[in-house]
């Protein structure tokens, strides 16, 4: 049997809040660290040999409803990573790509997203994707919409696919953060046959090490998608 390859890792990026209150912070210190936590995995991927994607759950549809300060220092602070990330994503040959429905974000974020976007374009070691006020049925809805839009009476599996904003891939792995065990609204199309990894590592606390092993777990596997 050969090994099982890993081309699109997608992660849920979670237990920033408890993290800090460990350690008797605010939970906008376990963000802060989070941030670095994106920098040493994105970066562990882009040297990886067969992974060419990775999608991060940065900001769901959901995460709106938490307070306002909160949300209003996600966004600071998404605008203060990208503009410090410009010079890995060059020096890690790294493309940026952004999901999600950026036009309830400031002006001034989504402009910092299409330049990221632009500035990077022609990056290929890997294709690091940030999922910003995105969630999966959102996603699949706006796709049959479009295919509406475009006259179609009657669709196919591929037409929704490729109507996606992800870049059309399906997902090998997802891993989460944190102990929970959920999806919550991630991915919800592209992750049909996805292998799931949960572990109990808050996400400030997760390790590039981790990230090999779980690989490794990952390479093992035995994936059927319904055959035997
Ligand atoms: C994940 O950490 C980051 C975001 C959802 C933005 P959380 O902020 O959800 O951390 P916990 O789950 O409260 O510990
Ligand atoms: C999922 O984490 C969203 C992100 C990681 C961005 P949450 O912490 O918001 O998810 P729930 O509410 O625990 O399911
Ligand atoms: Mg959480």
């Amino acid at each position: 049997m050969g090994k099982t390859v890993l081309k699109h890792l997608a992660i849920i990026m979670d237990g920033n809040g408890r993290w800090a209150k460990k350690r008797g912070l605010k939970r906008t210190k376990g963000h802060e660290r989070g941030a670095e936590t994106i920098r040493e995995v994105t970066k562990c991927c882009a040297k990886h040999p067969t992974v060419e994607t990775t999608t991060f759950y940065a900001f769901s549809t959901e995460n709106w409803k938490r307070p306002k300060l909160e949300v209003e220092f996600l966004m600071k602070m998404l605008d203060k990573y990208l503009k410090d990330e410009l010079i890995t994503y060059q020096e890690h040959d790294i493309r940026f790509q952004a999901i999600g429905d950026l036009t309830a974000f400031s002006k001034a974020l989504q402009k910092r997203i299409k330049e990221t976007e632009e500035l990077t374009k022609n990056n290929t070691s890997l294709t690091q994707i940030l999922a910003l006020n995105y969630g999966g049925r959102a996603e699949i809805t706006h796709a049959v919409n479009t295919l509406i839009g475009e006259g179609k009476a009657h669709v196919t599996e591929e037409d929704i696919s490729s109507a996606l904003q992800t870049p059309y891939s399906d997902i090998d792995l997802l891993i989460r953060t944190s102990g929970e065990e959920r999806v919550s609204n991630f991915l919800l199309w592209q992750l049909s046959y996805a292998e799931l990894y949960f572990t109990a590592t808050l996400w400030p606390d997760f390790t590039s090490k981790e990230l090999r092993e779980i690989i490794t777990n990952f390479e093992q596997r035995n994936r059927r998608f319904g055959g035997i």
